[in-house]
């Protein structure tokens, strides 16, 4: 394997940065050890300790137990609670009833760049609402525990308050990003055997207004387990209705009053809170399913260690509710802890680059959780946008989804954190629900490194091993595994959602022997324990953080008319970490040419999504395969970025590498 780094800076692994001292230290470093210590001597009794720490209708009776498969684990069984309750009837009947839980800003902006729209909820709001959609869904839809629905809608307090009324009545939900075409959603919603979709009649983006309701439509030919669809009208804009299916929001809402109420309905700690598909290696997305009593505890548990958020603090994650960052701590982390949050519709840099910092701004953002790709996009725009804007409420700063560079780093640091702010990248994944790997300025401060994501969190171990599973020697690169169970990692019944089998196979068969957790991560562990992902080691992109799988770029190529064959890979990006380029043989009676590649890259935003556009497309008559027929991306990737090709053994057909380093060097990358 070649030595780590990181868009092609090496990783600083002896550069410490003492945290400045300003920062509460919730416990000394010495303690912090004690309880790492502790945490890994009996990781159970120190997750239970933190599960009392919720309030739960019934405790549990064992606190790890297994369910059936070999590593679809119970968290807490016998335990009885409700996310809504925990993360709204809580606060709302506490002294944080009138605190406001959610600030939500729509993106359009008056001609003084003002936002035009600002709502705010406090929790005594949210409970209301909460309560008043729960009452449609059921009432009105019928929906009960154990049924499933969709959503699929942009960042407005609706989204927030659907999933939660969802939550309250056991209702298993899955969240489709709304930057996903027609086909994306209806092979989810169908999937999953929804029976209503939630969505919105569209949304502002960019200035631009992005229509939903003709998407749900051409979706729902395919999905016909959907009864009924409700939409918020977010827009105003005419929709075509179709009579007895398609609801808006606010005429049922108009007769429900303010005042109903539903009770939480009562569920096991194994319940299935949702499912979130997720791209893989091969094949199609993957329903990853999350319980609700270890999916809660391990928000709570990072939320305190990871966020160190407290009543007096806003919070700002701007992640989609799409994704699993908009789950976990969007939707539900913070209101878990009865934060104060703001959440946002557009892009960060509309209007102007520095609409995050006026946001931040405004609100006086103390903690925020922020990207690379997004940090790497502001750092071009240049410091006077950040200079301009009075950031002085900021005390925390974390990153995801993808490595940071160093320099993204010390940009971070020593401009928006003024050199008075931690600055830490958390290491986690849709499987695992919550951040496994971090600085924890909720916990102790130990040295900051520019880039790192610090050590895994007390009751996780998680190492840096090699093919035979044994652990590398500090420095080097190997797998990233964890090494026991965590709560918040894929629930009952089956890990993946109808599919055991391949549970079990992509994500614990790696190792044989042994119960690690195959993450399908690179990384290095350096002499000081701290742990550094360097990048996927499988068919997954990360392009700007979106998670993304070769193979799902790779079907909507070939569902144009004049691909015969298609092989995706990733090479980095500047600003994006790294972009798809696609390799296309063409059918027969089709020539390449430029207007060809133009059009294949649009079909792929419109038929699968904006974020997977291939930067660039290139035309060849064959793509290197196996005797056995398997593309070899690897060698594309070489060809990609002027390595090395490595072991050619297997390759059938040594011209087709030729003519693909031809057809790049021709055109380069755009
Ligand atoms: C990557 C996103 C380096 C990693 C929460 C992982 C990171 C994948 C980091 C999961 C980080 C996430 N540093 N890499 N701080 N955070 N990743 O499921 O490759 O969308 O496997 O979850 O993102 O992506 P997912």
């Amino acid at each position: 394997m070649s030595e780590p780094e990181i868009l092609g800076e090496s990783l600083p692994f002896e550069e410490r940065i003492e945290l400045p001292g300003w920062a509460r230290v919730n416990v000394s470093v010495s303690t912090y050890e004690a309880t790492l210590r502790k945490s890994l001597a009996d990781p159970q009794e120190y997750w239970a300790n933190l599960a009392r720490e919720l309030d739960w209708f019934q405790e549990w009776e064992t606190i790890l137990s297994k369910e059936g498969y070999p590593h679809v684990y119970h968290w807490f069984n016998g335990g009885l609670l409700n996310l809504s309750h925990l993360a709204v009837d809580r606060h709302a009947h506490s002294h944080r009833r009138n605190k406001l839980a959610i600030i939500w800003e729509g993106e359009p902006t008056d001609e003084k760049g003002q936002p035009k729209e600002v709502r705010k909820l406090t929790y005594g709001d949210l409970y209301r609402e909460v309560n008043r959609m729960a009452f449609i869904l059921k009432e009105k839809f019928g929906l009960k525990k154990g049924d499933r629905m969709a959503v699929y809608m942009p960042l407005i307090p609706e989204a927030i308050v659907t999933l939660l009324a969802a939550a309250r009545l056991g209702i298993t939900f899955t969240v489709v990003f709304s930057g996903f075409s027609a086909e994306s959603l209806s092979s989810r919603v169908a999937d999953l055997g929804a029976k209503l979709l939630v969505t919105a009649d569209g949304f502002y983006r960019r200035g631009k207004t992005v229509l939903l309701k003709e998407i749900v439509d051409k979706a729902l030919e395919q999905a016909p387990s959907v009864e009924s669809t409700l939409l918020v009208r977010r827009l105003g804009v005419a929709c075509p209705m179709t009579d007895g299916r398609d609801y808006y929001l606010d005429d049922l809402l108009s007769e429900v009053p303010q005042s109903i109420k539903v009770d939480p309905e009562i569920v096991e700690s194994g319940h299935p809170l949702y499912v979130l598909y997720t791209s893989g290696t091969t094949g199609k997305p993957k329903g990853i399913i999350h319980d609700t009593g270890g999916y809660s505890v391990l928000l709570h548990a990072t939320m305190r260690w990871v966020f160190d958020v407290r009543d007096e603090d806003v919070y700002w994650c701007p992640a989609d509710i799409g994704w699993v960052t908009g789950h976990s701590y969007v939707a539900y982390g913070p209101l878990l802890e009865g934060a104060t949050e703001v959440i946002f519709e557009g892009a960060l840099d509309f209007p102007a680059p520095d609409r995050w910092w006026a946001i931040i701004e405004r609100y006086g953002v103390s903690l925020l959780y922020t990207t690379p790709t997004a940090t790497r996009a502001q750092m071009k725009f240049g410091e006077d946008y950040v200079k301009k804007h009075d950031l002085s409420s900021l005390r925390l700063l974390q990153s995801v989804g993808e490595p940071i560079n160093p320099s993204a780093w010390w940009w971070l640091f020593n401009l928006v954190g003024d050199k008075r702010c931690p600055v830490g990248s958390t290491w986690w994944m849709t499987e695992t629900g919550g951040v496994m790997i971090s600085s924890l300025p909720g916990l102790a401060l130990i040295p900051m490194k520019p880039g790192t994501n610090g050590m895994p969190l007390p009751g996780v171990k998680a190492d840096v091993v090699d093919e035979a599973g044994a652990s590398v020697a500090p420095g080097k690169k190997g797998f990233l595994v964890i090494q026991n169970p965590w709560p918040g990692m894929p629930g009952p019944p089956t890990g993946m959602f109808g599919d055991p089998d391949r549970f079990e196979k992509q994500y614990f068969s790696r190792f044989p022997g042994t119960d690690y957790f195959f993450c399908g991560d690179y990384a290095v562990k350096d002499k000081d324990g701290y742990i550094w992902v360097a990048g996927r080691a499988d068919e997954v992109l990360k392009v700007a953080g979106h998670r993304l799988g070769t193979y799902e770029i790779e079907s909507a190529i070939v569902s144009h008319r004049s691909a015969s064959e298609a092989a995706v890979v990733a090479i980095p990006d500047a600003i994006k970490g790294e972009v798809p380029i696609a390799f296309v043989v063409l059918k027969q009676g089709h020539e390449p040419s430029d207007a060809l590649r133009i059009e294949v890259r649009k079909w792929v935003r419109d038929g699968f999504s904006p974020i997977a556009e291939p930067s660039q497309v290139y035309f060849v008559n064959k793509l290197p395969k196996t005797r056995s027929g398997k593309i070899m991306r690897r060698l594309l990737r070489a060809v990609a970025e002027g390595r090395p090709l490595g072991d050619v053994a297997t390759l059938e057909d040594e011209t087709s590498v030729e003519e693909a380093k031809k057809a790049y060097e021709e055109l380069g990358v755009r």
